[in-house]
């Protein structure tokens, strides 16, 4: 019987789960399944997405004949050929012969590989840039070498603003009824399984994943669709930023990640002991023994930690086979920018520590400890100082640490020594965001503020400070009374450019058929993505060069949600997209919203236009 998800209106999710499966690719445990994806769309014409691994293929092809209907199937969009995705083209060329593949050079040479019917009169070729109309749907194409082979590109819905990403954004796991990466508890159960497709699939190529965010950073992305895990219609820039993190090469914890390989235990031991002492130091530590833990949760774990101890035995003249096979495995996927320290045993002629350090020294920027610690069969009570002093290099090395504190006390000098003021000490303040709304005769505005703070509690009052020059500062200037919508950490990034990156002189920032509401005092407010609305009259004004200080009596409140309120921090590290890569412009970019100023120097009195931020919010190009 079929068993499909309606994606968005006209789009299907036709996939299926496979939970019996030992090793994804015969070398990856997926003890929670996997999904293998594939949407069906149904516009003026019909267009299938990819199609999934054998194992599934009966309920994926149930799932097309249901969706479809009496409708034929025009279109297949093959993305990536690695058979997890392209087992049942041959067979869906023989239910549908009519059907023409729309995919590129390198796809159409690899289904000659693969399979024996004739491509060439059946496809349709794209390339960089290319875009491809169903009716009502426009897709572009995009070509993403190497996320995860040579031939795979990805496509976007201009229209529905979804981005089909192939391997990449993809999870292990089998969806379990989910669908979307909101129906689930995804940073609590899925994050880890989330790192280890990554890092394992196409860790090896960083590079080539940022290169396709870079070009994923000019779009605006509401919905993705990968091949493998859930689909992203919400928090979408956070995992977008996990993805930043990870083909960076950029640790995501600092601690030290211990992997051991210890045949009768004194290896294990030397291991433990060195996880008690950094623990002591207050350092965060994970361990693994390379003979029981799977290589890829040991590989995943490798891109999280900042700090990575080997302990090995010698075997055979060389590295224990497990530990040899790890390392093989970490240096393949690119592994860089760590701190690297060894523990090395023998009990007649060590030499695992030299042959790891030759290993991790064909990695880019690996700091190796010079203290190697060397065990001739078993730790002993005089070499406990030995672990000290490895304990003590990883310790001054890991920020937050012995070594942060130093710091910290310099900072404390600095500040005593010069009395200055850094403005981007005033980053540090934890600030709630709003949209300020206010009405002038039938016409409506609203602003993005950050300056709502409450002044007193009996009475009831709130202050806001307000930019001069935003329409809404006139208006409450002229009317006294203004609302504040406390905004949620669902609010999108679109919600934020609506209020805050035009002026409300020029546009209706009301008029965007979202849901319209209004408070006693007749102002319009956002109650889509708001956990509360508190309505204000303007009791005090003060001014202050650039912002007028308004002080306002409470006189309606009223609790919307209990979704969380969004801070400015979370704003920067969730909603609002990575700044947009850029090597033709030379200027400075406005952190807040993007904009760009071209130019050598950035004036010191310079407002941005269009969220009126000031210079220090400006950064270099
Ligand atoms: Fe899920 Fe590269 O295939």
């Amino acid at each position: 019987m079929y068993c499909y998800r309606k994606v968005t209106e006209d789009l299907f999710w036709v996939g299926s789960n496979d939970r019996r499966l030992a090793m994804f690719e015969g070398v990856y445990s997926v003890p929670g399944g996997v999904s293998y994806n594939s949407y069906l769309l149904i516009d003026e014409k019909t267009v299938l997405f990819d199609t999934v691994d054998k194992a599934v293929k009966g309920i994926f092809f149930e799932n097309i004949a249901e969706v479809l209907g009496d409708r034929k199937l025009d279109y297949l969009v093959v993305h990536h050929m690695e058979p997890d995705h392209s087992e049942a083209i041959q067979e869906l060329v023989m239910r549908y012969p009519d059907i023409q593949i729309i995919c590129n050079q390198k796809i159409a040479s690899m289904i000659k590989q693969y399979f024996d019917f004739d491509i060439d009169s059946r496809a349709i070729l794209m390339k960089e840039g290319d875009s491809f109309s169903t009716g009502k749907h426009n897709l572009v194409f995009v070509m993403a070498p190497m996320v995860h082979w040579p031939e795979v590109m990805v496509s976007y819905d201009t229209t529905d603003k979804i981005l089909f990403s192939a391997d990449g954004f993809g999870t292990f796991g089998a969806l379990n009824g989910a669908l979307f990466a909101d129906e689930v508890n995804f940073e609590r159960d899925y994050l880890d399984e989330a790192r280890r497709y990554y890092t394992n699939i196409v860790g090896k190529y960083g590079d080539q994943v940022q290169t396709l965010l870079k070009k994923a950073s000019a779009l605006e992305i509401e919905m993705i669709c990968p091949l493998h895990g859930f689909v992203w219609r919400k928090n979408i820039s956070d995992f977008i930023g996990k993805y930043m993190h990870w083909s960076s090469y950029a640790p995501e914890e600092y601690g030290v990640m211990i992997a051991y390989a210890s045949v009768y235990g004194h290896t294990e031991n030397t291991a433990e002991i060195l996880a008690c002492k950094l623990r002591e130091r207050g350092v965060k530590t994970v361990m693994f023994d390379v003979s029981v833990t799977p290589a890829s949760d040991i590989i995943a774990a490798a891109f999280k930690w900042s700090h990575l101890v080997f302990a090995s035995t010698t075997y055979n003249a060389g590295i224990f086979v497990n530990m040899e096979a790890l390392i093989y495995d970490l240096v393949a996927h690119n592994i860089q920018n760590r701190t690297i320290a060894l523990i090395e045993n023998g009990s007649w002629a060590p030499t695992s520590g030299r042959l790891m350090r030759e290993e991790f020294e064909k990695c880019k920027n690996m700091t190796i400890l010079d203290n190697t610690v060397k065990i001739l069969s078993s730790l002993k009570r005089e070499q406990l100082a030995e672990l000290d002093a490895l304990t003590d290099a990883l310790t001054e090395s890991i920020p937050g640490s012995a070594k942060a504190q130093m710091a910290t006390k310099e900072k404390k000098e600095i500040i005593q020594e010069k009395a200055e003021v850094d403005p981007t000490a005033m980053f540090k303040l934890s600030y709630g965001l709003f949209v300020l709304s206010a009405k002038d005769g039938d016409k409506d505005n609203g602003c993005i503020t950050n300056t709502v703070m409450q002044v007193t509690d009996v009475k009831k009052r709130i202050a806001i400070a307000v930019n001069k020059a935003n329409y809404t500062h006139d208006m409450i200037m002229k009317t006294g009374a203004f609302n504040v919508s406390v905004l949620t950490t669902e609010a999108p990034f679109k919600l934020f450019k609506q209020f805050g990156f035009q002026s409300g002189r020029d546009v209706d920032k009301f008029a965007d058929g979202g849901v319209q509401a209004r408070t006693a005092n007749g102002i319009s407010y956002v109650p889509e993505y708001s956990n509360a609305v508190i309505s204000g009259k303007v009791v005090e004004t003060q001014e202050y060069d650039t912002h007028t200080l308004f002080i306002a009596e409470v006189t309606e409140a009223a609790v919307l949600s209990n979704v969380p309120s969004v801070t400015y921090q979370y704003y920067f590290d969730h909603i609002k997209p990575q700044p947009q890569p850029t090597t033709e412009k030379s200027g400075y970019v406005c952190k807040i919203c993007g904009y760009i100023y071209e130019g050598e120097e950035l004036p010191a009195d310079f407002i941005c236009p269009l969220c009126k931020h000031g210079a220090e919010d400006f950064e270099k190009l």
